[in-house]
């Protein structure tokens, strides 16, 4: 059966010093616990080789925010998937809003980045989400069904049953305005038809979806309670371990 899986997604924040405070104290914090969910944080390049000195591997994934869509060779300030998984990490967010909006990152240059993820032994936690516009013109469900066909759907079945999604409402990220737990609900429920009409039920069943956009301790539960979220992709609130263990125990 899936898995629910807490991530955290640091984006450009913190220095390194920070960001190895910050995952000391959600490392530390989880020594205590058995969450019943996967941890993860998703963190800067910079920050990734470090990061994985301090933390327990074994109740703390680590994953990069960005692979570049080479192996190697001449891109000047890229990381590519070998690079990453050589620091020890494990996971590497891909499709986030932001890499699509401001970097312009298309589904050609994703398919491109989740093969050679996988070909590095790198999961996938790959982000969809329609923007407001989208949402406001009810044209959401085809806009998400969209991105990951064009990204995803060529893998092989057993490919695609590594890759984790994460629905992140373009206008609920960082605006403290999130989707509702029967939103969330509605949309993931159609996202895995999507996927059971592609590779079955069981496929289908298997995979995680996330829910990202300003999710935190107060909203998490009712948001996890539902049967097709299986968990979080969290920015903001990741930023503070505190915050962030309220997510991770939100899991009744
Ligand atoms: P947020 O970001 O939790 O700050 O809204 C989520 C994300 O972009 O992954």
């Amino acid at each position: 059966m899936r898995k629910n899986i807490v991530a955290g997604n640091w984006k450009m924040n913190t220095t390194l010093p920070e960001g190895i405070a910050l995952a000391k104290a959600v490392n530390e914090a989880l020594k205590n616990i058995t969450p019943k969910c996967d941890v993860v944080i998703g963190v800067p390049f910079t920050h990734l080789a470090s990061v994985n000195e301090v933390i327990d591997k074994s109740k703390l994934g680590l994953g990069a925010e960005n692979c570049a869509d080479h192996l190697s060779g001449a891109y000047t300030g890229e990381v590519s998937a070998p690079m990453v998984a050589s620091t020890g990490a494990n996971y590497v967010i891909l499709g986030h809003s932001e890499r699509r909006q401001y970097y312009g990152e298309t589904s050609e240059t994703l398919k491109t980045k989740v093969n050679l993820a996988l070909e590095n032994n790198l999961t996938p936690i790959f982000c969809i989400g329609e923007v407001l516009e989208e949402r406001e013109n009810n044209t959401y469900f085809d806009v998400v069904k969209k991105q990951i066909e064009e990204a995803l759907f060529e893998l092989p079945a057993d490919k695609f049953g590594q890759i984790i999604l994460a629905y992140e409402p373009v206008w609920a990220i960082g605006t403290g305005k999130t989707a509702t737990d029967d939103q969330a609900e509605e949309m993931h429920a159609f996202i895995r038809g999507v996927i059971a009409d592609k590779y079955g039920k069981e496929i289908a069943d298997n995979t995680s979806i996330l829910y990202g956009g300003s999710c935190k301790p107060s909203n998490a539960k009712a948001l996890f309670a539902k049967p097709n979220v299986d968990g979080g992709l969290i920015g903001g609130a990741s930023l503070d371990a505190e915050s962030f263990m309220g997510i991770v125990t939100a899991f009744e």
